[in-house]
């Protein structure tokens, strides 16, 4: 490959191309600022024909590649800098968690092992440590970071599905198990079922009331009827901000019922968990004691560049026994997240989240919690006042339902109307049989 140009892709020790690297590194900040962020005025979707890869033979210019990106994939790209989109839980990242994720990629240490990331082991560790706290978890909490709360809630039932019959991790079958969430729950407690081997059939989908809250009586007669088909309960979860309405369900209620009938307790806080850093919110998270797992994604309500999410057990020695891996080819002895998540290689989000948090402290998270509280109060108002609009249920978190209240307009024809003249991008939901209006009020300038 003679005219392949090492230079232009690797630092040179010898130092010879470190300004060409930073420039176009300034080149790149510049495209983040000028391009990406600074679109608030700016169409939630600018161009949405197809696009083609078109993967060349030899390697273009970096600077033509730079040029290529801003005028062919960020006009294709769902624009979250507009203060108008509020259609699901997708935040803007805080700017330092933007450059601490490029930090990550530069580092590229790897969270596999202690001696792969001695740095971001011991701070991932004690992060876990800080957010189990946080939530009342207990002096043994632990946990680990995922890429993602889907993967979070799938490590929980593997968690508790090895708990609750150990064999099953050698053996694999997993007999007349049967787990419990409400019918507002992700669809991640399917996909979970499915991979830990128990199935999807034994999933049991409890029904809730209109706010989206697991109905506790429902929930206790399910499981006494499976009882009595001779099956096995073992995992029972609560939902901290369901995904379409933001419900929380009555932890400390839901908590109980999973003990008395000793089964594991998750709280899925994938959304709502950042509610506990306001006292407005914070006795919905009463009973977080009693869990054995709660999944939380500061990617979401946090304001932290994705991936960032994690699984919080109220024992470490859930996650050891649970995962039960192996790493012959590292030091054994040290503490290696690689033996305690699903995944092997993996980011050291921690860096960002622990960015996050020292920019922000715990008062600029609370700040920003309610200030995203208030927005959407106000969206509320604009909704109550209107002739044309009604709420589909009260709003619990900063998660508004709504629906048209004039008959002689859908609400997928009103969403697509509000995208078209660059009014409001929502969600178009299906919630208890019918299409609603979700807007998930998230942008701090939202309005
Ligand atoms: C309540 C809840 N749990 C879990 C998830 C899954 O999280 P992720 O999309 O990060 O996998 C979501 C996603 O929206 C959610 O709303």
């Amino acid at each position: 490959m003679p005219d392949f140009d090492l230079d232009s892709h690797f630092f040179n020790p010898d130092r010879s191309n470190l300004e060409a690297i930073r420039k176009l590194g300034y080149a790149f900040v510049d495209a983040i600022v000028d391009s990406v962020l600074d679109t608030q005025n700016q169409p939630f979707v600018k161009d949405n024909s197809t696009f083609n890869i078109n993967i060349p033979k030899q390697g273009n210019d970096l600077w033509e590649l730079l040029e290529e990106v801003r005028s062919q994939i960020l006009p294709r790209t769902v624009n979250f800098q507009n203060p108008r989109y509020m259609g699901h839980m997708d935040s803007v990242p805080a700017a330092i968690t933007i450059w601490a994720d490029a930090l990550v990629s530069a580092i590229n240490n790897n969270m596999l092992s202690y001696e792969l990331a001695p740095v971001f082991t011991q701070m991932e560790a004690q992060l876990m440590q800080w957010f189990g706290n946080l939530f009342g978890m207990g002096t043994d909490c632990f946990g680990t970071l995922t890429a993602g709360g889907s993967l979070a809630n799938i490590s929980a039932l593997l968690l508790a599905r090895n708990w609750k019959q150990p064999q099953s991790k050698t053996f694999g079958n997993s007999n007349k198990l049967v787990a419990f969430v409400s019918d507002a729950a992700h669809t991640s407690f399917e996909k979970a079922m499915n991979v830990i081997g128990v199935g999807k059939e034994n999933l049991v989908r409890v029904p809730t009331n209109q706010r989206g809250e697991i109905i506790l009586d429902e929930l206790e007669s399910a499981i006494q009827k499976t009882i009595r088909e001779g099956k096995q309960p073992f995992f029972v979860a609560a939902i901290a901000g369901t995904t379409v309405t933001g419900a929380v369900d009555r932890i400390q209620s839901v908590g109980e019922i999973a003990k008395r009938y000793e089964c594991w307790f998750h709280i899925d806080a994938a959304y709502g968990g950042a509610g506990i850093f306001t006292p407005k919110l914070q006795p919905l998270f009463q009973g977080c004691e009693l869990a054995d797992s709660l999944t939380f994604n500061p990617q979401k309500w946090l304001w932290v560049a994705r991936t960032c999410a994690m699984l919080l057990v109220k024992d470490k020695q859930h996650l050891v026994d649970g995962f039960d891996g192996e790493l012959p080819y590292m030091d054994d002895q040290a503490l290696n997240f690689g033996n305690l998540n699903l995944q092997g290689t993996r980011r050291t989000d921690s860096l960002k989240l622990w960015m996050a948090l020292k920019a922000m402290g715990t008062s600029g998270c609370r700040y920003l919690v309610e200030r995203s509280l208030d927005l959407s109060n106000n969206l509320q108002q604009w909704v109550e006042t209107s002739t044309e609009l009604e709420l589909v249920c009260e709003p619990t978190l900063n998660i508004i339902c709504l629906k048209s209240s004039n008959p002689k307009i859908s609400n997928a024809t009103l969403r697509q109307q509000w995208i078209d003249e660059g009014k409001l991008w929502l969600s178009l939901p299906l919630w208890k049989g019918d299409r609603i209006l979700k807007a998930v009020v998230l942008h701090p300038y939202a309005g």
